[in-house]
């Protein structure tokens, strides 16, 4: 039986690597860092699926050097990494991860909310580096309460919803901004369906969670940011490029809101010169609100069960072009 070729673009968690390369013949980049582009393109000429990762710029180039493309299978949930449209246009599957990360990028979103309340980073800086010589002092560190404060959230998918689960036991009171009404997340947790403007103006906490499109490229921008409260936080663990960070940065430096918790940038690595990094009322961290070790383990069997449902001739469980069925129609590999 012929075993389809398979590219991955970086080692994947033990669980779903060991599926893959049990049914496939697959090349793993061994380097911690992301494989230059010129490699990915080189790789792909002979394959017939592409594993990848979101930090993969996946285009026409790369299609165009790969003729036996059939699938790209991405391990994460987004995928803005990826010309979907034409993939789709060349008869390309592409699947990702959803679902199996929702739950644990939503306790990261909330540790970011509580940490930038109640600047936990801030202070443990400040234990260590021995600046604490005053045992307890009435007005050291204070932050702000979360439990009762208005929660504004700017996308209301899995995760939104996932936060806003959370945010009802800290009896919250809870907005929400999508494209689309959600009864459901109303029913379950009292979120109230705003305007993208009145959740900035009214939210204590703004929390996002959209995908990044050609519409929620910088959503946030110099003009929404001057909506929002002085004494608002900003937390952002969808896609950097949802918010002007030059923006973001002012509004921050002129203490137009009172600070922001960002797990995502607009470039990533986060360079060594942003301006962020000068900033206290930050909280940075390396795109890691899905880390953990149960859900990555997750996600990179849910990457080698598509591509097992694909070259089984059947649709895979998490594609994103469902279009590409009429383009190339679906036939199990012999
Ligand atoms: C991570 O950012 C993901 O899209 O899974």
């Amino acid at each position: 039986m012929y075993k389809p070729k398979v590219y991955i673009t970086r080692e994947l968690p033990e669980r779903g690597l060991k599926k893959i390369l049990e049914r496939f013949d697959a090349e793993v980049w061994p380097e911690y860092g992301p494989p230059p582009k010129q490699i990915i393109i080189e790789k792909v000429r002979d394959v017939d699926a592409l594993v990848t990762l979101l930090s993969d710029k996946i285009d026409a180039e790369v299609f165009d050097a790969a003729p036996k493309l059939k699938i790209v299978a991405q391990m994460a949930v987004g995928f803005d990494n990826i010309d979907v449209e034409e993939a789709t246009r060349r008869g390309i599957y592409v699947t990702n991860t959803p679902g199996v990360l929702t739950e644990t990028t939503a306790d990261f979103a909330w540790a970011l909310l509580m940490a930038i309340a109640r600047r936990v980073v801030e202070a443990d800086k400040y234990v260590r580096e021995g600046r604490w010589k005053v045992g307890w002092h009435p007005s050291m560190l204070l932050g702000r309460d979360v439990y009762g404060a208005t929660l504004g959230i700017i996308g209301a998918g899995r995760i939104g919803s996932a936060v806003a689960k959370r945010a009802k036991c800290f009896n919250m009171r809870i907005l929400y901004y999508d494209v689309v009404r959600n009864p459901q997340i109303e029913k379950e947790t009292g979120a109230v369906f705003v305007d993208l403007d009145t959740l900035l103006r009214e939210s204590d906490f703004i929390s996002i969670h959209v995908p990044l499109t050609k519409e929620t490229y910088h959503l946030i921008d110099a003009e929404k940011l001057s909506l929002v409260k002085k004494t608002a936080y900003l937390i952002n663990t969808s896609r950097g490029q949802v918010i002007d960070e030059k923006a973001l940065c002012n509004a921050l430096k002129e203490g137009r809101l009172a600070g922001a918790a960002l797990d995502v940038f607009e470039q990533e690595p986060l360079p060594a010169d942003s301006p962020l990094l000068k900033l206290d009322n930050v909280i940075l961290t390396p795109h890691i609100a899905s880390a953990s070790y149960e859900t990555r383990s997750r996600m990179a069997e849910i990457v080698a069960e598509n591509l097992i449902a694909f070259f089984d001739g059947k649709v895979p469980p998490n594609l994103v072009n469902p279009d590409v069925v009429k383009v190339n129609p679906l036939q199990p590999v012999k």
